[in-house]
């Protein structure tokens, strides 16, 4: 099956051998296992090995055996953030522009008589766009790639929620919030310094790692204040999405808003603690002080 693990033993004839592990790709017999694919181990149930990895380096003697496992068919992270952020973008605005079939027929085209509602689209708006942007520009990425079933499940989450959350946001009997424009004004400031907060902590990882590289290093507070949370939390760009999405709760005061920063938060709260764990096990001199993703909390 295309999923087996299958082994195979490789004798190494010059032990200074520089070649990299993409075994079947250089053999050429299963074309359909292009290397990103490939996952390539030195114990069936051990972690796979680096793009990196030279036999030169590993912990075999001058016959080696390998695992190999398909990871199934792949597909760019590039191409998985964009589906994933153009979707929300672009349903959010069709909730609030009423296109046809969404509300009843006379609110076709009409636009909502509370101000709130233009707000919250053009932070929505904002926010993906600003994703989208960072996508594009930002981020540098370790892995090329993620297996092409993540983004059914991806864009199930990200465009079933901005629908959710767009359909009672937009809707023609919305209600503001109950403190009115303090409220609202409040909740825009949490917004946009969460917003600062996160592009400034997404610079600071990009700035971490050379162009072309997979280099992980510790993070540190830099000049810009909005880093300076580094010295209590691992994964501030987390700490500053729940902020922004919690200024965008207050600001729209809607149930599906709540219940999509909710599980964001719990996600993120997994995915900080497994990279705390790593930061931990990979640095010793890591700081002690931090927390995965609330300072002194979680
Ligand atoms: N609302 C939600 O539910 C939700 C959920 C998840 C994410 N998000 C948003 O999407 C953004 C990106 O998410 P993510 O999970 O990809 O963030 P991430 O894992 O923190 O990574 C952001 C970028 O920084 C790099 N990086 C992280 N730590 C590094 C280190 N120690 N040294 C060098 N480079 C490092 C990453 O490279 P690697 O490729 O090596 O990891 C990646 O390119 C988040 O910050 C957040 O704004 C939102």
């Amino acid at each position: 099956g295309s999923r087996a693990v299958v082994f195979f033993e490789v004798e190494i004839l010059d032990a200074k051998t520089k070649d990299k592990l993409c075994f079947l790709d250089k053999v050429g017999t299963h074309p359909q296992f292009y290397p990103a694919r490939q996952s390539i181990r030195l114990d069936p149930k051990g972690k796979s090995l680096k793009d990196e990895d030279v036999l030169q380096h590993l912990p075999v003697g001058t016959t080696a055996t390998f695992y190999f496992r398909d990871l199934g068919a792949q597909i760019s992270w590039v191409t998985v953030f964009l589906t994933e952020y153009a979707g929300p973008l672009v349903i959010y605005l069709m909730f609030y522009f009423r296109v046809p079939f969404i509300y009843a027929p006379k609110y076709d085209f009409t636009t909502s008589k509370h101000w709130v509602v233009h707000l919250a689209c053009m932070c929505h708006s904002f926010h993906y766009v600003k994703r989208l942007l960072e996508t594009l520009f930002v981020h540098r990425f370790s892995h090329g790639t993620m297996p092409l079933r993540n983004i059914f499940k991806n864009c199930t989450y990200y465009w079933g929620f901005a629908a959710w959350m767009a359909y009672y946001i937009n809707h023609p009997l919305y209600t503001p919030p109950i403190y009115g424009e303090q409220q609202v004004k409040l909740a825009l400031i949490i917004f946009l310094f969460c917003q600062i907060g996160n592009f400034s902590i997404h610079i600071a990882l990009r700035n971490l790692r050379p162009p072309g590289s997979k280099t992980r290093k510790i993070p540190y507070p830099t000049k810009n204040p909005f880093t300076w949370i580094f010295l209590l939390v691992s994964c501030p760009n987390y700490t500053y999405e729940l902020g922004s999405w919690l200024g965008f709760t207050l600001m729209t005061q809607c149930l599906p808003v709540a219940f999509f920063t909710m599980v964001g938060f719990i996600q993120m709260t997994v995915w900080a603690k497994g990279k705390h764990r790593s930061y931990l096990k990979e640095f010793r001199d890591y700081p002690t002080l931090r927390s995965p993703i609330l300072p002194f909390v979680l």
